[in-house]
């Protein structure tokens, strides 16, 4: 038996109806992986339950398929995250796995285009159509929480914004109005249109970091002098491949928008107050709320409430962010980075999902 072979995949991830174009095993009692469902072969319902009733918590494919197990989650990821057979622990690992993927081939496709490569964009929308339901409408929050102090990975952080945007607006339809002032007015179908574009906006914010050398990006610590210029091009770049785009003109601004703080000071442009559009003051708050609670080479995470009270600015800020997404290197604290009513309600937010608040 060779189980480098092999590689687990939660069970949860198959659904009945759905062509798996892979090989499915299961580990038999005498440890050795058996042929549980042929390469094409549709399962049923029958099985998943047969499966459930045996109690396995995983199942394996050949290492070998993995492209094609990752092309079946995206394809099927609707379908899998409504699959009530499934927990949301399992289902927020695999709405990350496809999410970071989407995320990771869109810098990559995008480089060199100098526009937004189309079939990623599209790939995009549908990843955050397929994901809306699971993200605002369930207890998926408690799920991401489990992941708080991961490291930071801008791929995996662009996947945690879009979490947290979503669920934060979702919960409050005030600010979805001062979006698009006509929200309450609209039907579901327009409603979830809006918060479906919010989540791309969220998901592509940083998308013209595509443009900054991986030695900056990834670099360990902080940047020098040109490297920040360099990087402070990013919200600009990213409106760039947006630009002929179908992408709405709010979630264009938002990508442009989402350095500018509350009091100036902020860039591309030092927009200040209500000039900065109210999407890029969500993410402005997300955005530094993952890069704060997620772990640096050279700084250990920061529980949710520590970096609230970072954010918010009580007491002692000597815990101020060095560079990466939520780049600011601020003296006084961030209290001034932030819309301070917005910021009150995402704390507020993050309160009621008992996110370790
Ligand atoms: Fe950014």
């Amino acid at each position: 038996m060779n189980d480098k072979r092999y590689m687990a995949i939660p069970p949860g991830a198959i659904i009945p109806g759905c062509l798996p174009k892979f090989k499915i095993y299961v580990l038999s009692s005498n440890g050795r992986h058996t042929l549980w469902a042929r390469n094409g072969n549709e399962v049923s319902t029958k099985q998943i339950t047969m499966l459930a009733n045996c109690g396995p918590t995983e199942v394996f494919i050949d290492l070998e398929e993995e492209i094609k197990y990752e092309q079946y989650l995206e394809t099927y990821l609707g379908n899998i995250l409504e699959n009530q057979g499934s927990s949301d622990e399992q289902k927020a690992a695999i709405f990350s796995r496809v999410s970071t993927n989407v995320v990771k081939d869109s810098f990559e496709t995008s480089l060199g285009l100098g526009t937004m490569n189309m079939d990623a964009l599209r790939r995009t929308q549908s990843l955050v159509k397929n994901a809306l339901i699971f993200i605002a409408e369930s207890n998926s929050l408690q799920a991401l929480a489990k992941m708080i102090g991961h490291d930071y990975k801008t791929y995996e952080h662009a996947t945690k914004v879009l979490w947290f945007t979503v669920a934060f607006l979702r919960d409050n339809p005030d600010v979805l109005e001062q979006i698009e002032p006509d929200y309450q007015a609209f039907d579901e179908v327009q409603k979830k249109e809006i918060l479906k574009q919010c989540g791309v906006g969220a998901l592509l914010h940083d998308i013209g970091k595509a443009f900054v050398s991986p030695k900056i990006l990834n670099k360990d610590g902080p940047l020098t002098a040109m490297e920040w210029e360099i990087m402070k091009r990013h919200p600009l770049s990213g409106l760039a491949m947006l630009l002929d785009t179908e992408t709405p003109a709010f979630v264009k601004k938002a990508v442009l928008h989402h350095h500018e703080d509350f009091c100036g000071g902020g860039y591309p442009m030092s927009l200040e107050g209500q000039n900065i559009t109210i999407l890029a003051r969500v993410l402005r708050i997300t955005d530094v709320f993952d890069a704060m609670t997620s772990r640096r080479p050279y700084k250990e995470a920061l529980s949710p409430m520590k970096a609230a009270q970072i954010m918010i600015g009580t007491p002692a800020e000597n815990n101020k962010l060095e560079d990466g997404s939520g780049q600011d290197d601020r003296d006084q604290g961030m209290r001034l980075c932030f819309d301070e009513q917005l910021l009150r309600k995402f704390i507020q937010f993050l309160g009621k999902v008992s996110y370790g608040m």
